[in-house]
C-alpha cells in the first residue's frame, strides 16, 4: 500500500496552481515541478516568454506582479473553476549606489513583499470559497535572508524578513478558512540572481563551504519541498519556514 499512499499524499491531480516568477530560475522550476505532480499550472512573470521551455504543461502569462494579479486570478477561476495553490516566487535583488538606496528599498519591498501580499489577497477569497473541497495552500518563497542579516542589501533582507512574518500572520488569519500559508526559504541557489557570486571563485567557495553539504543548491533541489507544501502531505502544517539551504543556517563555524 506504500505506492498508493505516497501517490495520494503528494499528488496535485485536480489542483490548480499559480506560480509567480515563472520565466526562469526557481519559479520556473517550481512551476514545472508542480505540473509534474499533476497540477494545472499557470506561471507568470514580466518577460514575454519563459527563457527555457517548460518540460511539463505550464501555461505562461506575461504580467508584472507589482501591478496586481486580481484579473489573472479571476480568469484562472473562470477557466478552471478553482485555484488551490499560490507560489510567490517573483523577486528582485536590487543593488544601488548610496544616493539610490531608498529607491532600491522601495522597489524591492514593492515586488518581494507588497506584491506577494497582493497575490495572497487575490487568491484567498477563491480558496476560501472552496470550503470543504480543500481550501488552499500558499507558498511564499523567502530566503535564508529572512532569518539572518546579510551585508549590502537591506531592502532584500527587510522584504524577506517581512514576507516570513507576513506568512505567519496570514496563516493565523486564513487558517480558519482552510488556507495554509508557509514559507519556503532557500539558501544559495544557482540562478540569474546569484550568477555573479556563483561565477566568482572566492565567493562561490565561501558560500559552498558554509553549507553542511559542501555545495550550492540547484533549482531542482527545491521542487520536492514545494510539492510537499502544496499537497496534502503537509495538510497540518501552516505558518512555518521550510528551510532548504544545504545546512547553511545550521552551521556555526565555516
Ligand atoms: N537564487 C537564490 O539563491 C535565492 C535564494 C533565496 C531566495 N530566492 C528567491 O527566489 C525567488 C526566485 O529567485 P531566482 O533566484 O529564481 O531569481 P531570478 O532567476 O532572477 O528570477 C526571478 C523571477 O522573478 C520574476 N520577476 C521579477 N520581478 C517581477 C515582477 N515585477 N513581476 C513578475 N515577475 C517578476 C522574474 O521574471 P521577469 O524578469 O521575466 O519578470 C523571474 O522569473 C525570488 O523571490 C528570490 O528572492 C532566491
Amino acid at each position: 500500500m506504500v505506492g498508493p499512499t505516497l501517490a495520494r499524499l503528494f499528488s496535485l491531480e485536480g489542483k490548480v496552481a499559480l506560480v509567480t516568477g515563472a520565466s526562469r530560475g526557481i519559479g520556473a522550476a517550481l512551476a514545472d515541478g508542480l505540473a509534474g505532480a499533476g497540477a494545472r499550472v499557470v506561471g507568470v512573470a514580466r518577460s514575454p516568454a519563459p527563457r527555457d521551455p517548460f518540460r511539463q504543461p505550464v501555461r505562461y502569462v506575461s504580467a508584472d506582479v507589482a501591478a496586481g494579479l486580481d484579473a489573472l486570478v479571476a480568469g484562472i477561476v473562470a477557466e478552471h473553476g478553482r485555484i488551490d495553490v499560490l507560489v510567490n516566487a517573483a523577486g528582485v535583488s536590487v543593488s544601488a549606489a548610496p544616493d539610490q538606496a531608498l529607491a532600491a528599498f522601495d522597489t524591492t519591498l514593492d515586488v518581494n513583499l507588497r506584491a506577494a501580499y497582493a497575490a495572497c489577497l487575490a487568491v484567498a477569497p477563491h480558496m476560501a470559497a472552496q470550503g470543504e473541497e480543500g481550501g488552499g495552500s500558499i507558498v511564499n518563497v523567502t530566503s535564508i535572508n529572512s532569518l539572518v542579516g546579510f551585508p549590502g542589501n537591506p531592502g532584500y533582507v527587510a522584504a524577506k524578513g517581512g514576507l516570513r512574518l507576513l506568512t505567519k500572520a496570514l496563516a493565523v488569519d486564513l487558517g480558519p478558512r482552510g488556507i495554509r500559508v508557509n514559507a519556503l526559504a532557500p539558501g544559495y541557489i544557482h540562478t540569474d540572481m546569484t550568477a555573479a557570486s556563483f561565477a566568482d571563485p572566492e565567493r562561490h567557495a565561501a558560500r559552498a563551504r558554509h553549507t553542511c553539504l559542501g555545495r550550492w543548491g540547484e533549482v531542482e533541489d527545491l521542487v520536492g519541498a514545494a510539492i510537499f507544501l502544496a499537497s496534502d502531505a503537509s495538510r497540518y502544517m501552516t505558518g512555518q519556514d521550510l528551510v532548504i539551504d544545504g545546512g547553511w543556517t545550521a552551521k556555526g563555524l565555516t
